[in-house]
């Protein structure tokens, strides 16, 4: 898995139980990002739609969820990234921009991702395995990477990572069928389908995903693009088209109100930090239609920038983080007893305490706010 901004790694566990929790049969993760959710409701049994703005986050997708391991021939697989692997280096594209312009790569590992994705461009252009080649090169090239795990930036001396020879590995697929979109979850939330589960995890500040990890944008679309600036993003980072309403401050709450409207699903869990433009007020009064909202609350690290401090493009620290500790939030909206009956097994495990002091925090702050009105429009 790659380093990945609001990547929901540590809520996994709690995430799968809801859904087992909730007898799903289909779940939609309609901000998929790694899909590193969505593969483990597939784990679960569930048929998963995992839909995404990013071509990377599509192509694993792709890889993760449509591709069922049991029609893999592993064997032939394993043949073919040993011949990626034993590729000699070919500079090119990449080895220019983000070897020479720019140090995210050491030009031996930047010169192997030039010769392997030209081959998986040549090759595999049309296979059922070009989504697990490229997921497997992205993966390996992020192992040997010289960043925080954003791409607006490099370090200035190099990560000792760096310096590893690049290693391609066949992927952790999984048995079983699922669908991956690649769109917009404005446009599709209200024709996608109808889930047992939604899970919505979108963006809920300005860290735009493709500026972020615009160097796996340029290794999947292979279009050799204009770059700008010390980070060498993609020219096309500046235009509308590539910028999504969830990294806008001012339409980011009505994008969310609308989705939450929007998605036809029984059940629908929420993501949440608290770093967020929108106020957890709000998140559970836009979900307040569905039925009744429980919020479970989970102490997090953050993200891995914030931990190691503030940098400029340069590599140079310029600042002290203001806290590294946040808190993540599960929101799950639908019917009142569904909800209850999903929610308490998780509120009650004594190994969740902390889950339900934060819980109870989180409870305390929208009860101020919100009055019981009707059966229907409960908030807990
Ligand atoms: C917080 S991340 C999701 C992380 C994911 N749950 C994981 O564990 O990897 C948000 C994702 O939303 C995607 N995104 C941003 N705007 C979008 C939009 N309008 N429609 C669909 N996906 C979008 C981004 O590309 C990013 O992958």
């Amino acid at each position: 898995m790659i380093k990945y901004i609001g990547s929901k790694r540590r809520l996994i566990p709690v995430l799968g139980e809801l859904v087992s929790l909730a007898g799903a049969h289909t779940a939609l993760d309609l901000f998929t990002g790694t899909t590193r959710v969505a593969q483990e409701f597939k784990s679960r049994g569930v048929l998963v739609t995992a839909v995404d703005l990013a071509t990377y986050a599509h192509v694993f997708a792709q890889c993760y969820i449509e591709t069922d391991a049991s029609e893999v021939d592993l064997g032939e697989l394993g043949t073919i990234i040993d011949r990626l692997n034993n590729l000699p280096g070919e500079p090119g594209y990449v080895t220019e921009t983000f070897c020479t312009e720019s140090r995210y790569f050491q030009p031996k590992n930047g010169a192997r991702i030039d010769a392997i994705r030209n081959v998986i461009e040549s090759d595999f252009q049309n296979s059922p395995l070009r989504p697990i080649l490229l997921t497997s090169l992205i993966e390996a090239a992020d192992r040997v990477d010289s960043t925080t795990g954003l791409q607006m930036a490099y370090l200035k001396s190099w990560a000792p990572r760096a310096h590893n020879d690049m290693e391609l590995r066949i992927p952790d697929l999984l048995p079983g069928s699922g669908m991956a979109i690649h769109g917009n979850a404005l446009d599709l939330a209200k024709t996608v389908g109808s889930f047992d589960v939604a899970y919505l995890d979108p963006p809920y500040n300005q860290h735009r995903y493709f500026t972020n990890y615009h160097i796996w944008e340029t290794l999947v679309r292979w279009d050799a693009p204009e770059y700008y600036g010390v980070a060498c993003k993609r020219i096309d980072s500046r235009d509308e088209g590539t910028k999504s309403l969830f990294n806008a401050k001012r339409a980011m709450p009505d994008a969310l109100r609308q989705v939450v409207k929007d998605v036809d699903c029984e059940v629908l869990i929420l993501s949440y930090n608290d770093e967020s433009w929108v106020s957890m007020e709000e998140l559970v009064e836009m979900c307040a239609d569905r039925g009744a909202v429980e919020v479970l609350a989970y102490d997090s690290k953050r993200y891995v920038g914030a931990q190691i401090g503030i940098y400029n493009p340069l590599g140079d620290k310029v600042g002290e983080v203001s806290h590294l500790r946040n808190q993540e939030y599960v929101v799950v909206a639908g019917d009142p007893s569904r909800v209850a009956t999903i929610t308490k097994p998780l509120v009650a495990a004594n190994s969740r305490q902390e889950a339900v002091d934060a819980t109870h925090r989180a409870k305390r702050a929208v009860e101020k706010l919100f009055t019981i009105t009707s059966e229907n429009n409960q908030c807990f």
